[in-house]
């Protein structure tokens, strides 16, 4: 089953793929992180689109279009995927629709105001890629991994500029495909405003329903 995370920065999308991938064992594939992985690795992508993402902004659609589509040609991916960031505009979405069509799109619905929240106090791990937050899931030892032992770090974009920027592309270039998928019968909006685990809650019963799946607990 294929199935997008979609929604606003913040909303939530890396948070539940990975318990989706855990319960599901799915592949969860991240856009935002095949370009933050480039940026580690210092390759001629990441040096490309290492200040884009910084202040923000989305990266072109034939980069992210070309990184993704190899990504979903892995052999992990053949039979189901969770993609988290992808399709973030018309010309992304129209080229999932040829090459790999999702299944359902999960939209995650949360206010600026939990965006802004959330997001001015994540840290991420360097290493396995979860995400904390200071007060609404902080890790068991004040600024390490629970499950790596390392220290956790801030995003370079979690910044208030970039945040705030990332709103207003969010409404201007992504929030269309609210129709598109709308049109396409895929679209399925979940409330996103809850703490973690109860919107997991929700959506794990939701996504077995439509994978058509019986739940043991
Ligand atoms: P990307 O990495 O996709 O970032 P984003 O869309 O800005 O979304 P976030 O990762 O910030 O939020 P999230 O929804 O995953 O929330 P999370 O689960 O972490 O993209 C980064 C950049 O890469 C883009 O700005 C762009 O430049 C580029 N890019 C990526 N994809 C692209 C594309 N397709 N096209 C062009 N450019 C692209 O949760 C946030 C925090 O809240 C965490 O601390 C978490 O612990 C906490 N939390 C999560 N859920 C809850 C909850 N229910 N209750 C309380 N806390 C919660
Ligand atoms: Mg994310």
């Amino acid at each position: 089953m294929r199935f997008v995370f979609f929604g606003a920065p913040g909303a939530g999308k890396g948070t539940m793929a990975a318990e989706a991938s855990k319960e599901f064992g799915l592949p969860h594939i991240s856009s935002g992180e095949l370009f933050r992985a480039a940026i580690r690795e210092c390759s001629p992508l990441g040096l490309q689109v290492k200040e884009l993402i910084g202040r923000g902004s989305l990266v072109p659609d034939d980069l992210t279009i070309k990184i993704v589509h190899e990504r979903l040609a892995s052999p992990d991916a053949a039979n189901g995927w969770l993609l988290d960031g992808f399709p973030r505009t018309i010309p992304q979405a129209r080229s999932l629709s040829e090459i790999d069509p999702e299944d359902y799109v999960i939209d995650l619905e949360v206010s600026d105001e939990k965006v802004i929240e959330r997001l001015s106090g994540r840290r991420m791990c360097g290493k396995c890629g979860r995400s904390y937050h200071v007060t609404l899931k902080p890790p068991k030892v004040a600024n390490i991994c629970d499950y790596c032992g390392v220290p956790l770090y801030i995003r370079e974009d979690d910044n208030v500029e970039s945040i705030r920027r990332r709103i207003e592309t969010y409404r201007v270039q992504t929030a269309p495909l609210v129709d598109f998928y709308r049109s396409r019968a895929t679209l399925v909006p979940i409330d996103g405003e809850g703490d973690a685990t109860s919107v997991w809650h929700e959506l794990r019963i939701l996504m077995a329903r439509l994978m058509g799946l019986q739940l043991v607990d």
